[in-house]
């Protein structure tokens, strides 16, 4: 009898105690902060208040001069700078799709098997491209202009084009323009491309008519890239949230996240270590890393960085090259280039997640259609198709997994540029 009462006492003590328990860590206390000091610390590194100036381009003397920026415009939406006078770079980088387009695949004269991404910031990244394969934006420009899928047009096209339509603007940055008048020593279409004709004419022009033309053409890839260093990131509402934060980790007012999506911050930032990769005011460390994404069925399987760095190391458009303004001592990036290692084998570009929400569908070759898919793939932590995954299985819960994806939807930014 004496035992059996004891017991229930003993049990109504537990009980109580774990009730007591629970409330302390289910009911938060008034104000309590949200964020511990070390978490403040790094919501404040990934909000665009973080951002620092655009880093000069000493490759491109007209990168900050805003007559080369207009004129990039300008280029940038004309169609007839293409080989079928359809085609222009806003053809896969729409303004209405921050600068994407929207598809997994980028549409021009042809199909090209990789995705479009967005140029919103991109001027920061010393990389250009999903592999990287160019060092600069006026570099990478000139291979859309020349890729059959793309623009599909040649250098010296592009030139005649210069001097047809933007004569008088291209001379007040850059002088005149070479006289192309005479057809035999500057055919319509000559370049050192796919079209059989075009590149049988490129190869009979001197030598130091190519080398004219090479500069033309440099000189409208930095244009264009003038006008790419205008499109900078725009505030979200993460950024007026990590703004609202008191010293104490607390939002003043009425918090701008959800709890949903305070939560999705939280495994953002921890257990889901996305901020491994995507870390900084642009969500990128503007690294390359294998992250075992499966290749697109019937598109050959892109190698990631170890194909870019041959492409840079032999453009002749890169910042040693002849057609850079830096002195060599300023190409810093290509000259202290990583070169080695086990995750240049399909490594990929660790792409921004600012605006991600309106940019799918997702990955180098558009695999993912979904913001969903693209969580489901880092929780099972994927499996290499060659070289090394980086990725470790996650063991997210789907509470936890949604709440991932809610935080992805509040990096949109309200005004777009
Ligand atoms: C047919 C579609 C298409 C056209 C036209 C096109 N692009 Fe792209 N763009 C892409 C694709 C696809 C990628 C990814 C390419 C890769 O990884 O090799 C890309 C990548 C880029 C990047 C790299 C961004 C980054 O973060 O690394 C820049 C910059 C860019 N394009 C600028 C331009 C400019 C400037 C033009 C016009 C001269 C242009 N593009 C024309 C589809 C296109
Ligand atoms: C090891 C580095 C790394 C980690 C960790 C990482 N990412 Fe990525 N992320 C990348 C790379 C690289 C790509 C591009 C891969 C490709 O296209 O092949 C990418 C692509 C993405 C994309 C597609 C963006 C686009 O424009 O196509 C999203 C969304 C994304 N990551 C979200 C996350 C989230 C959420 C986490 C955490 C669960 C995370 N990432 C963790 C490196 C990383």
């Amino acid at each position: 009898m004496n035992r059996q009462r004891r017991q229930v006492w003993l049990w109504v003590g537990a009980l109580l105690a774990l009730a007591v328990l629970a409330a302390c860590t289910l009911t938060p206390v008034a104000n309590a902060p949200v964020w511990q000091e070390d978490e403040l610390r790094v919501l404040r590194t990934l909000s665009l208040d973080a951002l620092k100036p655009l880093p000069p381009d000493p490759s491109n003397v007209v990168a900050d001069d805003p007559a080369a920026a207009a004129l990039g415009e300008r280029i940038f939406f004309d169609a007839r700078f293409s080989g079928n006078g359809a085609v222009s770079c806003a053809s896969c980088h729409m303004p209405e799709h921050h600068f994407t387009d929207g598809r997994p695949f980028g549409v021009g004269m042809g199909v090209i098997p990789l995705n479009a991404m967005t140029l919103v910031g991109a001027s920061y990244s010393p990389w250009q491209t999903w592999n990287g394969k160019a060092d600069s934006q006026w570099a990478q420009a000139l291979h859309p202009l020349e890729h059959p899928l793309e623009q599909g047009g040649n250098r010296t096209l592009y030139a005649h084009l210069l001097a047809a339509h933007y004569a008088g603007d291209y001379a007040a940055l850059f002088g005149p323009l070479p006289d192309l008048a005479d057809a035999t020593r500057f055919p319509r279409n000559a370049g050192p491309v796919d079209d059989v004709a075009a590149s049988l004419a490129w190869e009979q022009m001197s030598f130091a008519d190519q080398n004219a033309i090479n500069r033309v053409f440099a000189n409208l890839g930095k244009t264009l890239a003038a006008y790419e260093r205008t499109l900078l990131p725009q505030p979200a509402r993460f950024d007026r949230y990590v703004a609202s934060l008191d010293a104490d980790g607390r939002a003043q007012g009425a918090s701008l996240l959800s709890d949903d999506e305070i939560a999705g911050l939280r495994i953002f930032i921890g257990k889901g270590k996305c901020i491994h990769c995507h870390n900084g005011p642009r969500f990128t460390n503007d690294a390359f890393h294998n992250t075992a994404i499966p290749g697109a069925p019937d598109v050959p399987l892109q190698r990631g960085r170890i194909d870019g760095i041959a492409r840079v190391q032999s453009d002749i458009f890169n910042c040693l090259g002849p057609y850079s303004d830096a002195a060599p001592e300023a190409c810093t990036g290509l000259r202290f280039m990583v070169t080695t290692g086990d995750t240049l084998l399909g490594g990929m570009k660790t792409p921004t997640l600012r605006n991600v929400a309106e940019t799918g569908p997702y990955m180098h070759t558009g695999q993912f259609a979904t913001l969903a898919a693209v969580i489901e793939h880092y929780n099972s932590g994927g499996f290499a198709v060659q070289g090394h995954n980086e990725l470790e299985p996650l063991n997210l819960a789907a509470q936890e997994a949604t709440q991932l994806e809610a935080f992805l939807y509040t990096l949109t930014e309200e005004t777009p540029n």
